[in-house]
């Protein structure tokens, strides 16, 4: 593996190694894999979990980081230089690029023009597929299986990249969904296409209380109002307390966060939120990619 900029370009196997890579970081392995290695964190969007597990895990890989997380800071968002411009610029400085951008295809297009591995840190409403290998990460390490798992995935299944990116997964584990939203807010029709094309089951929903019971986990993602215009009513597709009542005893509570009001707080203290520990996962995961992509390569 070079790049990571679409979960469709990795096999099952692939998928398997960075877990398992990933539980070895989780049970204390330390490497220095990336020593004397410099990685350019590029973030032309905003970002809490994926640019600061990122960075975090190269520091402990013994890397060091350039980079910003602010675009209006950078002579392209200020100056109106070209993205092509500035990545090319950005690939006779750095190693590897981490990259994070609003547009669709943006980390495709990063690839095309750097001679430097390249990881798709979110590109618009496309892709997030680092994000994909710390839930997988997360549905095995709550589960203790990945296979055959049931899962309902509740919010805005239109413009969420986590989501994108996990449904492609779901073809190598026999993974069985079930899809919340409302109408506006639904997958597109050509995913969904290609979604039954892979064989992937599939269902849709009007309420969480419709299918919880029969869930392993609910994947819970917010409304991504930066997205689209329109305002939509999402108040009966929130989670309560008294949704939780007749859910299985491995039921857990993923969530890619930020959250809004479609997880309140009250819900974490119940045994089935498991999504702070899901954001923790993500250090692991990406530990693991960056010591796969880079580590052997420049060692
Ligand atoms: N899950 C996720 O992508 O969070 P951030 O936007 O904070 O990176």
């Amino acid at each position: 593996m070079n790049n990571l900029i679409s979960i469709a370009d990795l096999s099952k196997q692939n998928i398997l190694d960075i877990l398992a890579l990933a539980k070895q970081f989780k049970n204390g392995l330390k490497k220095r894999s990336l020593e004397g290695k410099v990685i350019a964190s590029c973030f032309f969007e905003a970002s809490t979990r994926t640019r600061l597990s990122f960075e975090s895990a190269i520091l402990k890989l013994g890397g060091g980081v350039i980079g910003f997380a602010d675009s209006d800071s950078t002579s392209h968002g200020a100056k109106g230089e070209s993205l092509v411009d500035t990545l090319k610029v950005i690939n006779g400085y750095a190693d590897a690029l981490i990259i994070r951008h609003p547009l669709d295809g943006a980390a495709r297009l990063a690839q095309s023009v750097c001679s430097i591995p390249v990881i798709n840190a979110g590109d618009g409403a496309n892709q997030h597929p680092s994000q994909t290998l710390l839930d997988l990460f997360s549905i095995q390490d709550s589960q203790n299986k990945i296979e055959n798992i049931s899962i309902g995935l509740l919010g805005d299944l239109k413009h969420g990249r986590t989501i994108h990116s996990l449904v492609e997964a779901a073809k190598f584990f026999n993974i069985q969904l079930y899809f919340i939203a409302p109408k506006e807010l639904r997958m597109n029709e050509n995913k969904l296409f290609q979604l039954k094309t892979s064989g992937i089951q599939y269902s849709f929903h009007n309420s969480v209380d419709e299918v919880i019971h029969k869930l392993d986990c609910l994947y819970i993602i917010r409304i991504q109002k930066e997205r689209f215009d329109e305002s939509i009513s999402f108040d009966k597709y929130k989670l309560n307390l008294k949704s939780l009542q007749n859910v299985k005893s491995n039921f857990k509570i993923l969530s890619p966060l930020p959250r809004l009001e479609e997880l309140p707080v009250e819900i974490d203290a119940t045994p089935y939120a498991y999504y702070f520990q899901q954001a923790q996962n993500g250090l692991y995961i990406r530990q693991a990619l960056l010591d796969m992509i880079l580590g052997d390569k420049l060692n």
